[in-house]
């Protein structure tokens, strides 16, 4: 290594420092950027006093202001939570959707909420617009088997249907096949008699000697013209709107080996407020009575 000299084209000093021939220049740090550096120094310090600092074994130091992101997120969501907490009480003192309708700020909450609680819970079978799925009715829809007043939506909310709850909504087709209780024969010519009041074509004698199976087995729930009973959630078979499938072979095994669909009831799961928001919102989603 080279000594310290003096560099003859610059005139300034070398540090000594010589790589193949190449030297270093002794160049004094820029004014400017020492001072930043100066600052900086100065700058940490009064970081450590103030704001959180150095790790320690119990934990870091936390700084005379004791500033943390984390306490201020938890602070942020328990202000949300307690402001929600007082909306979420106020639908349960709302008698009807008309009350709730009328207050647009509680309204756009228990929308906003039912919707969300809807995703977590309900979409899984009934899809995420409540569009529902075979076996799972179209919540969207004006067509309803136990009802679309906001009262009638919230006891299938809160009971289910054939589920375990004892208040639960219950009315069972049997299986008519499966059980015996009408041949194979009767069974088919009572699905051309499903098919002629639903507006297709079908067998003309099939469906008359259907019709009479119809009236004897099926009116009690269904009613006279096929029509349904909301009260004893019998869907209508008119109206082309089918639960299971509307082609024969879909009826027919309706028929045979019965459905008895399974919604769960929520009491007990969700809070009284959240079958509220639940109930407010399904009753929006299109088809509300
Ligand atoms: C495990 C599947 C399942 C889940 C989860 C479920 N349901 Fe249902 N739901 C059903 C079935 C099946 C029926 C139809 C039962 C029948 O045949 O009458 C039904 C019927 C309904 C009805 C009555 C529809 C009508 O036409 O009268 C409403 C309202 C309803 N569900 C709302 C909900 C809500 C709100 C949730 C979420 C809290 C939910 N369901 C979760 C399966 C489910
Ligand atoms: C005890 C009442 C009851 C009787 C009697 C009854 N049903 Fe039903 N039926 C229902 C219910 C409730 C459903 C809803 C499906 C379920 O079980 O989940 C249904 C569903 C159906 C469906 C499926 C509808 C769809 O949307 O997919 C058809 C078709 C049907 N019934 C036809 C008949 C015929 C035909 C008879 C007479 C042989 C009959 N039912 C007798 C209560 C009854």
């Amino acid at each position: 290594m080279a000594g310290k000299e003096i560099d003859a084209p610059t005139g300034i000093e070398t540090t000594g420092h010589s790589w193949d021939g190449i030297k270093e220049l002794n160049n004094p740090l820029p004014r400017w950027w020492l001072t930043v550096f100066y600052i900086s120094i100065v700058w940490s310090f009064a970081y450590w006093i103030f704001m959180p600092s150095w790790p320690g074994i119990s934990g870091h130091l936390k700084g005379t202001r004791n500033h943390s992101e984390r306490a201020n997120v938890e602070r942020a969501v328990a202000d949300l939570e307690s402001m929600r907490a007082d909306q979420m009480k106020r639908l349960l003192t709302v008698g009807s959707v008309s009350e709730i309708e009328s207050d647009p700020d509680l309204q756009l909450f228990a929308l906003t909420a039912g919707k969300s609680i809807f995703g977590d819970n309900c979409a899984t079978c009934h899809g995420a617009g409540g569009q529902g799925n075979v076996g799972y009715p179209n919540l969207a829809d004006d067509d309803w088997l136990w009802g679309g007043t906001l009262s009638d939506i919230q006891t299938t909310i809160h009971y289910g249907i054939r589920s375990d709850h004892p208040e639960a909504r219950i009315n069972q087709m049997m299986g008519y096949g499966e059980t015996g209780a009408l041949s194979g024969d009767q069974i088919s010519d009572v699905v051309e008699h499903v098919m002629t009041i639903s507006g297709r074509d079908a067998d003309a004698a099939a469906a008359a000697r259907g019709a009479e199976v119809f009236a004897v087995q099926c009116v009690s729930c269904h009613g006279p013209d096929g029509k349904g009973m909301k009260a004893l959630g019998a869907p209508n078979l008119t109206d082309g709107i089918w639960l299971y499938g509307g082609e024969r072979q879909d009826i027919q095994k309706s028929l045979y080996f019965g459905r008895s669909g399974v919604m769960p009831a929520w009491t007990g799961r969700l809070s009284e407020e959240q079958m509220t928001a639940l109930a407010v919102y399904v009753h929006s989603l299109g088809g509300g009575e």
